[in-house]
């Protein structure tokens, strides 16, 4: 789609026909290969279809990312997680960035449709890894866009969020972001003393994503939660970050390693804030 995010259609009738805003799947590129969560960036109930965007990290991203259309992957599991909420809440600000300017488009979309003035901010590192604008464009009241070189829109990160309110002289009753790690936690750092409640949409490690393992767990108020049954959605108010970053890294020697050996010629560029 832009480099480095790759949009993924998946003909998967059942999955489509059950799933909602907010809700993830987990699929494998190969017979002998991890499990990856995905999020949801759209759904096609007719044509059954899931479309998911995804960032090349490891060696399954990777993997993943050299498939051509019309193969077949051995196993797509969804819908998983709980769905976002949706009703009516007055003004929402949907923000999204990397995968989650994809994911957090139906779930804008479903506000809308629920009533609610859904305004919506993408940000990117540049113009050119800005996507899917057009789509927001056609179900939201309004669309800014945020790069951190200024080639494109707001100059700068989420932190200019509350100034991107005041000119919309809007008073969100929620935010919702999804994406990067980080740039969640930001989101919820700036918007904690503004009280606004946020929700963000945590994405750990995990490997049933049905409940059984643990490796998703996080603590949410302190009180231990498992992102795959009880999330992804949860307040960012509420959530240790420290903890959850630091979880997040337990395997990266062990990750980086396979990718080298792999030999799939992908370049990776991780997102930096990740
Ligand atoms: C509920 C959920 C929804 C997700 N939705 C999306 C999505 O829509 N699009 C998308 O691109 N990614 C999404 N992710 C993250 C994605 O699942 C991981 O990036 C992927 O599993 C990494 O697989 P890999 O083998 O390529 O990388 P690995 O080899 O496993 O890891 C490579 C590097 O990526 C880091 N990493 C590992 N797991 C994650 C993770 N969960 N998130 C971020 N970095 C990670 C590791 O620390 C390591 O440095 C989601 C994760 C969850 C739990
Ligand atoms: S992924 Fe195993 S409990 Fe959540």
């Amino acid at each position: 789609m832009v480099p480095n995010i790759h949009e993924l259609v998946v003909e998967a009738p059942d999955v489509a026909a059950a799933i909602k805003p907010g809700q993830f799947v987990i699929l494998r590129p190969s017979e002998t290969g991890e499990r990856v969560p995905l999020s949801t960036s759209d759904f096609d109930r007719e044509a059954g279809t899931i479309t998911c965007f995804f960032q090349v990290v490891g060696e399954s991203t990777a993997k993943l990312a050299l498939l051509e259309p019309g193969d077949t992957i051995p196993t797509f599991a969804g819908p998983l997680g709980l769905e976002s909420e949706i009703e009516n809440f007055g003004t929402v600000v949907l923000v999204g960035g990397c995968f989650g300017i994809g994911s957090i488009y139906p779930i804008a979309r479903a506000l809308k449709e629920a009533g609610n003035e859904a305004h919506v901010i993408l940000e990117a590192r540049s113009k050119y890894l800005h996507y899917w604008v057009d789509r927001h464009e056609a179900i939201a009241d309004s669309v800014t866009l945020i790069t951190r070189d200024g080639t494109l829109g707001t100059k700068g990160h989420v932190s200019r969020i509350p100034d991107i309110l005041n000119k919309l002289k809007i008073k969100p009753d929620r935010v919702i972001a999804n994406g990067c790690t980080f740039q969640m936690k930001r989101v919820s750092d700036i918007t904690k003393p503004l009280g606004i409640l946020t929700i963000v949409s945590m994405n750990p490690i995990m490997i049933d994503g049905t409940g059984m393992c643990g490796v998703c767990r996080l603590t949410v108020d302190g009180e231990t939660k498992f992102a795959c049954v009880d999330g992804p959605d949860f307040n960012g108010h509420l959530i240790d970050w420290e903890e959850f970053l630091q979880r997040r890294k337990t395997y990266y020697e062990e990750e980086i390693e396979p990718l080298r050996r792999s030999g799939t010629g992908t370049t990776v560029h991780v997102c930096r804030n990740c």
